[in-house]
C-alpha cells in the first residue's frame, strides 16, 4: 500500500507531503483515535509548524505523529500569520478531495477559490467558505490577485470535518460567508465571530452535515466566557494569542486543547494579555477513518477507489478561460 500509493502520489502530481497531508505521519496515516470517555479530561497539545500546499507556512495541531484526528475534526491547520512580499505569496494549486468537508476561514488577507463543480469565491478577513467535497472535487485555494502583487500578510485557518458513512459520496455542496452575514456576539470583554452553529441565540447561516460550532473567539485581560456545548461533543480550544485557562486547565498560546466527551459549558478565562481561540465542538461519528492525503474514507478498499476514480477523471475539472 505504502510503495502504490506513494507512486500514485507522484503520479497525481502532489508532493509527498501535500499528498499524504501530514509531514510528520507514518506514510500509511497514524490512526490513533482519541478517547471518548465519561470523564473530560482536557489534553493540551502544541501546534507544530509544517508546510502544506505550495509551501505556506502552518502551525497544525493533527494530524501529527500521534495524532491523526479528533472526531469528527480531521485537521487544523493555522495559516501564517505570514508577512509576504509582492510574489511571495503561495497558495494551494488544483488538488482533489473525497469524503469530507473542508473550511476556510480568514482572518487577515484574502483567498480565492474555484473549484470543479464550476464554485468560484474570494475571501477576505472575516469570510468564511464551507465546502462539502463529498464524492469528489477538485480545488484551488489561492492568495488573492492583490496579495499576490503586493504581497501583504495572511492569517486563517482550514480545518476539516468529516463526513458519516451515509454522506462520504453526497454531491458536492459550496457554502461561502461574508463576515457580514456572521452573527458577532459581544458582552463585557468579550467578542465572539460565529462561524458555525450558535451562541447566545445567534446562529451562523452555514448549514452543517455534522452539527458543528465553531467560534472565533476574543476575550481583554481577566475576562470570562461560558460557551454551551451539545451534549456528547468533542470540543477543541485552538489558541491563536495570549493564554488563558479552560476551566482549570491552562492553555499558551500555539497550543491546542482537546477535551472529549465535552461539558455542558467551556468556561473560559483569559489571562492578564487577553486570550485569543478558535473553538471547535463536534459530534464524535465514531465510524473507522482509512484517510489517505486529500481523501479520508472508512476502508482501504474506499481509498483505492478514490484513487482510480481521480484518476479517471470522476471528480471533474476546474473550467478555466483559456
Ligand atoms: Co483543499
Amino acid at each position: 500500500m505504502r510503495i502504490v500509493t506513494h507512486i500514485l502520489g507522484k503520479a497525481l502530481g502532489l508532493g509527498w507531503e501535500e499528498f499524504t497531508g501530514c509531514s510528520r505521519c507514518d506514510a500509511a496515516g497514524v490512526m490513533v483515535k482519541a478517547m471518548n470517555t465519561q470523564t473530560s479530561p482536557i489534553t493540551v497539545v502544541p501546534t507544530q509548524v509544517a508546510l502544506e500546499g505550495g509551501g505556506f507556512q502552518i502551525r497544525r495541531a493533527f494530524p501529527v505523529a500521534g495524532l491523526s484526528y479528533f472526531d469528527p475534526i480531521l485537521l487544523i491547520d493555522e495559516m501564517g500569520p505570514v508577512n509576504y512580499g509582492p510574489g511571495e505569496a503561495i497558495g494551494a494549486p488544483d488538488h482533489p478531495h473525497r469524503g469530507f468537508e473542508t473550511v476556510t476561514y480568514i482572518i487577515e488577507g484574502a483567498m480565492e477559490h474555484e473549484d470543479s463543480h464550476g464554485h468560484r469565491g474570494a475571501l477576505r478577513p472575516g469570510d468564511v467558505q464551507w465546502m462539502t467535497a463529498g464524492a469528489g472535487v477538485i480545488h484551488s485555494e489561492m492568495p488573492a490577485a492583490d496579495i499576490l502583487r503586493d504581497g501583504g500578510r495572511v492569517h486563517g485557518f482550514q480545518i476539516w470535518v468529516n463526513l458519516p458513512k451515509a454522506q462520504k459520496l453526497a454531491t458536492p455542496r459550496y457554502q461561502e460567508y461574508a463576515s457580514t452575514s456572521l452573527p458577532i456576539v459581544t458582552g463585557p470583554g468579550m467578542w465572539a465571530r460565529v462561524i458555525a452553529g450558535e451562541l447566545d441565540g445567534r446562529r451562523s447561516p452555514i448549514e452543517t452535515t455534522v452539527p458543528t460550532t465553531m467560534l472565533h473567539v476574543k476575550l481583554d485581560a481577566n475576562a470570562r466566557l461560558s460557551i454551551p456545548i451539545a451534549p456528547g461533543s468533542n470540543a477543541i480550544v485552538h489558541t491563536i494569542d495570549g493564554d488563558g485557562r479552560i476551566g482549570d486547565t491552562p492553555v499558551a498560546d500555539h497550543h491546542a486543547a482537546l477535551i472529549p466527551n465535552a461539558p455542558a459549558a467551556l468556561e473560559l478565562t483569559s489571562g492578564p494579555n487577553g486570550f485569543e481561540a478558535l473553538v471547535l465542538a463536534g459530534m464524535p461519528l465514531n465510524e473507522p477513518v482509512a484517510r489517505y492525503g486529500p481523501f479520508v474514507m472508512n476502508t482501504n478498499a474506499e481509498i483505492e477507489q478514490a484513487f482510480r476514480d481521480y484518476q479517471a477523471g470522476r471528480f471533474g475539472e476546474i473550467a478555466r478561460a483559456s
